[in-house]
């Protein structure tokens, strides 16, 4: 897996230091007002389960599973709830947490859905953003890293569902990403 990686441009112990030192101000932030975290499936799930072991304040767990039509994801806008959260968020403190902000778009409309169910309050923990790939107004609360535009793996993320269990963030070599582009009228979760 590893001989595929072009280049590591975060690596795992810079990753969990920062994982580390995020928990910390949530907790701070979030003391005595029990949030529910909101993973965003499937890139989000190695980030979360890392956030919340090192998170001091009483908060529950749960996970929303979106898809968008295209290769370039969520490039169509066109988004489709597949697994839709299990928890009433009326009234709680909501904290998304996100892998990486690329347009913006999953974020953008995530938040829209979200804030209809009127929480308390709503935030955003990414671990990753893109800001040069924006296309609509979308910030972290948290973030862990500002990458390159350049598309990532590793860590919770993939190619064409690949890649999500390596350790650290890397780039992987041209050949690769040529070699194994997704249909692009494809249903695909992030
Ligand atoms: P956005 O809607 O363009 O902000 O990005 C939404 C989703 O696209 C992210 O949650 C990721 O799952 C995926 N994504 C964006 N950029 C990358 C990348 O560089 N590598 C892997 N997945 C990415
Ligand atoms: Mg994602």
């Amino acid at each position: 897996m590893m001989s595929d990686v072009k280049e590591i441009l975060i690596t795992a112990e810079q990753i969990e230091a920062k994982v580390k030192e995020i928990a910390e101000q949530i907790s701070r932030d979030y003391r005595d007002k029990s949030p529910v975290l909101v993973g965003v499936l499937n890139g989000a799930f190695v980030f979360l389960a890392d956030l919340v072991r090192h998170l001091d304040v009483d908060c529950t767990i749960d996970f929303v599973s979106w898809a968008s039509y295209g290769k370039d994801t969520s490039s169509s806008g066109v988004f489709r709830i597949m697994k839709d959260l299990e928890t009433n968020v009326e009234s709680k403190h909501v904290l998304i947490v996100e892998d990486i902000i690329d347009t913006g778009l999953t974020l953008h409309y995530l938040l829209d859905t979200v804030r209809a169910r009127k929480p308390a309050s709503i935030r955003v923990a990414a671990l990753l953003d893109k800001p040069s790939r924006r296309r609509i107004e979308a910030r972290a609360d948290y973030l862990g890293f500002q990458v390159p535009d350049a598309f990532v793996v590793g860590y919770g993320l993939d190619f064409a569902q690949r890649y999500r269990n390596l350790p650290c963030i890397g780039v992987l070599k041209p050949e690769i990403y040529a070699g194994r582009g997704t249909p692009p009228d494809e249903l695909e979760t992030t």
